[in-house]
Parts: structure tokens; sequence; C-alpha cells
């Protein structure tokens, strides 16, 4: 499984975690995926439309190049104190550029952008350009014989690199992390005469002194194991170059001494991260996420928030970790993040010992929240639950029902105040294809996840006038909003545009 899922469901969480976990699953991000995979033979033959869809996807920006452009400013470098034989400016790594090479498993990846945050905190320079670094750093593993090869042989190529360096340049440092520094310690430094500094994994916090040293020429090492280092304070920087997921560690070590393996005696004894340090992370990923909602014309402002009630009473019995205010205090966040954020949930009506003033509770939260689309059920009884052994069914059916209606028909009324604000406007529309109730007519979303239904006509194309033409799935399209419903809005079609052209033009 997925780590961020792992994580997201192994622990008791307050409303943020499930907002990150429903942010990275539901946000529309319109990038192409760089990875090995090639086309499949059923995918190369599309139709001509789809086609085109896709390679005007696959021509546009990652999730990762808004992170990398949209956030993360620079730092102060951040210098500890230094040792009695080290100077702050010694210490620091005034602006020297460090490439980093990762090797082998998730918890590298991660390892990966600890070093780095530690680095980047002392005044570092990435770069991802191995001839223009300073400093190289492999990120290795020894899990088995040929993971150690392949760092062996890299190396080789990397003195060819350090031997070449121009006099006129800082000397190149180069440096093993993680497990085989730890593995092999300093039968690597004697093998290997140009590398210059080794740390294991729990030696992190120590690179810039390490780096430092390495300055004055001499090897230097740190590949002491730790009891309790959990990096709980570092804040990993997600830089991975085609990231589309980021991993929130929650242990490092392993005690499980399996006959084969090398990992305990490379990576310590098992230790669990401060539940505290974990949250943290996620609420940074999810303020992040936020941020690119909001920031990013191309991902839809649409979020989806279950409640599943109105009731801090009902909510606790039902374990959901949070109580009616933090989840509103949370709405009250993410539209001060997101103006005009589309926000839809799911309820239930009727959950064990529900009463009628925890009912008008949820029908209050309805009302407050002014939801734009909801999910609403009434609560049915499954076996292997904890409510199913510990508590009782003992909302009659028909009293079930009711509320179901009562929430239904107050979603209703609320959503389609939410969505008459849209009439008069122009919306920028993605067309996903035919309605499926007519065939005269398109179907498609717009920036809030709501179906906009509009004639399917000729149109104008913004960047030539000339002709004219038929909207295709995929194709951005302006709307003008002339009826507004609980779930749809109606319109008409302007003119085909892009999502650069449209930016600003529209009311949301
Ligand atoms: N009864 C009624 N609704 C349920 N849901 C999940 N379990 C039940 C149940 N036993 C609803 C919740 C959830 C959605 C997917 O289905 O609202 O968010």
């Amino acid at each position: 499984m997925h780590p961020l899922q792992c994580v997201l469901r192994t622990q008791r969480w307050g409303p943020w975690a499930s907002v990150s976990w429903v942010l990275l699953g539901t946000c529309r991000v319109h990038s192409s995926v760089h990875g090995t995979s090639c086309p499949s033979p059923e995918r190369q033959q599309e139709d001509g439309v789809r086609k085109d869809f896709s390679s005007r996807l696959a021509t546009g920006p990652t999730f990762q190049h808004f992170l990398r452009s949209g956030l993360a400013p620079q730092e102060k470098p951040d210098v500890e104190d230094p040792p009695p034989y080290l100077t702050v400016d010694e210490l620091s790594g005034r602006q020297r550029k460090v490439y980093l090479e990762t090797y082998g498993c998730q918890m590298n990846v991660n390892d990966t952008e600890i070093a780095w945050s530690v680095l980047q905190k002392s005044g570092y320079l990435r770069t991802r350009n191995l001839q223009e670094a300073d400093v190289i750093l492999l990120v290795t593993c020894s899990i088995r014989e040929k993971a150690e090869q392949t760092i062996w042989n890299r190396l080789h190529q990397l003195k060819a690199l350090k031997t070449k360096r121009l006099r006129s340049r800082v000397p190149l440092r180069i440096g093993i992390l993680g497990c085989m520094a730890e593995r092999l310690k300093e039968e690597i430094l004697n093998r290997e005469k140009m590398v210059d500094i080794l740390a294991g994994p729990d030696a992190y916090r120590d690179l810039p002194r390490l780096l430092a040293v390495a300055e004055s020429g001499q090897q230097a090492a740190n590949v002491l194991l730790s009891l309790d280092e959990t990096y709980a304070d570092v804040m990993p920087v997600h830089t991975g170059p085609s990231a589309t997921s980021a991993f929130v560690s929650i242990m490092r070590g392993c005690d499980n001494m399996c006959s084969y393996c090398i990992v305990p005696f490379t990576r310590g004894r098992e230790r669990s991260r401060p539940v505290a340090s974990i949250l943290e992370e996620v609420r940074k990923l999810s303020e992040q996420v936020l941020q690119l909602i909001h920031e990013r014309d191309n991902i839809c402002k649409q979020i989806h928030l279950p409640a599943q009630s109105g009731s801090s009473r009902v909510l606790e019995a039902m374990r959901r970790g949070y109580s009616r205010e933090a989840y509103v205090e949370l709405i009250h966040h993410i539209r001060e993040s997101i103006p005009g954020v589309s926000l839809s949930s799911d309820f239930i009506a009727g959950f064990c010992g529900e009463t009628e003033e925890d009912h008008l509770q949820t029908v209050s939260l309805l009302r407050e929240v002014q939801y734009n689309t909801g999910f609403l059920f009434a609560y049915s009884m499954r076996q292997k639950t904890r409510a199913y052994h510990r508590l009782k069914d003992d909302v009659p059916e028909e009293v079930k029902l009711r509320r179901l209606e009562e929430l239904i028909t107050v979603f209703r009324e609320e959503a389609t105040k939410a969505n008459m604000t849209s009439v008069g406007c122009t919306q920028l529309v993605l067309v996903e294809g035919h309605s499926k109730r007519s065939a005269t007519d398109l179907c498609g979303r717009n920036d809030g996840n709501l179906k906009v239904i509009f004639p399917d006509v000729e149109m104008e194309d913004v960047h030539n006038s000339e002709v004219r033409v038929r909207a295709q799935p995929g194709d951005y399209v302006l709307v003008k909003i002339t009826s507004a419903s609980s779930q749809t809005l109606k319109g008409h079609v302007l003119c085909r545009t892009t999502l650069k052209d449209s930016a600003a033009c529209c009311c949301p």
C-alpha cells in the first residue's frame, strides 16, 4: 500500500488528515505523468479526439513543476553552533551546489529529502545538473550485492569527473550516504580515496559538519546508529523529479531480524516517529495542496469533505476523530485559503443513538456550510463493524427515511441558492461529452466540478475567428450561465478557448 494511504488509515485522525487524503485523491490536476510506461496497443487505437487531448495533456506541466516553482521559498541559512575547530562560515554551505542521487527503497527517497532539508537550511543550493555540482551525494542501498555493485560502478565514473575538475573551481566533494556507508564504513574510504564523506542513516544532521571538514581535504565520517533519531523536527523537502506523490515516513529501522536481511544492521533499531510530527508534516502537505488549488487555474477548485453528521455527540459515536467545531473551523480555513471553493460532503441519517436534536444539528450544519454537492444516506448497519458489535441500530427505519428526506430538502435548497449565484456569469467549462439526457446538448464541468449543460452548436475559436468549430471532449469553452438547479447549471456556449486565454475572464 502507498505509505501515505497507510499512514492516513492507521492513525486516528482529525479532519485535517482526511482532507489531505481527499485532496490528493480528488483534485483534477491536468498534468502528464512521466514514467517508463509506453502507450498500450489499445491506447494507440483510441480515436483522434482523445489522442489529441492526451497529447495536449502530455505536454503540460507536472504536479512537481508547480510545487517547485510555486512553493518552498528559499530560506535563510540556519547554521548551528560550530564545533571549536570550525567557524560559522566554514560550517555553512556558502551557496555550494549539491547533486543528490538516490538508490534503492522508498526510505532512501525520504532520506534524500531529509538530507536535502538539512543542507538547504545550512545554505547549500540544489542542482540537477551533475556538471554544475560542487558536492555529489549518493544515497545508497545495501539490500543485495547488486545494489552495492551499482554504487561502486558509479563511483568509478565520478572519479573521472573529480579528476577532470578545473583548478579554477572549488574542489568537487563526493559523499556516500545511507546503508552502504553504514555497512562498509572505512572500507569505502580506504578503497575509494576519492570519497570525501560518509554519513550513515542516522547521521544526516551532521552533514554540514562532515562537508566542512572535507573542505580542508580530510575524509570525514559519521556512521553512528541511534536508538531514537527519527528526524522528527526535520521537515523533508518533497522534490522528487517526477514525483506525483509524497511519502510520509512514520518509522525508521527494523527489529525483525529476518535471517537473510541486512536492514537491521544498516538502519538500526526500530523506532517510531512522534505522532505530532507526522501530523504536522501531513498538515503542511495539505496546506501546500490548498495553496496550489488556489493558485492554479488548471486545478479545479472543489473539495470533498465528508462530515457524516453535524452533531459532535454522533461524530464521537462514529469515531470520526473530530468535533463539529473542528470541522466548521476547517471549512472556514479552506474558504479563506481558496475563495469561491466549491464544497461537497457525505452525511448519514439515523446513525445508532441519533436523537432528533442530533438530527437538527446536521440540518443546521447543511445550512451553515451551504454545500454545492451532497451525498446523503440512511444508515444501514453492516456486520463486522464496531457499531454492529457495540452499538444499537435504534433509529426506526421510517424515522431514518424521514430525516434523510429532510436533509435532502435542506441540502437542495442551499445548493440551489449557492448555484444561483452563477446565473448571469460567464464560466470556463471543461467539455466531457454529450449530455446523458439529450444528444443535442453537451455536458462539461466548471471550476467547481459542477455539471454544466449547453447546446452542442458551432462556435468561434479564440485563436482563429475565421473557422467555426464544435467543442470536443477535453476542450475548454466559455459558457454564459442562464439557469441553475441544485445539481446542474445550464447556459449557452460563447466560444472555444484555452486555460491561458480564459484566466481571470470569468466569475466563479
Ligand atoms: N450506512 C450508511 N451510509 C454509509 N456510508 C458508509 N457506511 C455507511 C453505512 N453503514 C456512507 C458514508 C461514506 C459514504 C461513502 O457512504 O457517508 O462517506
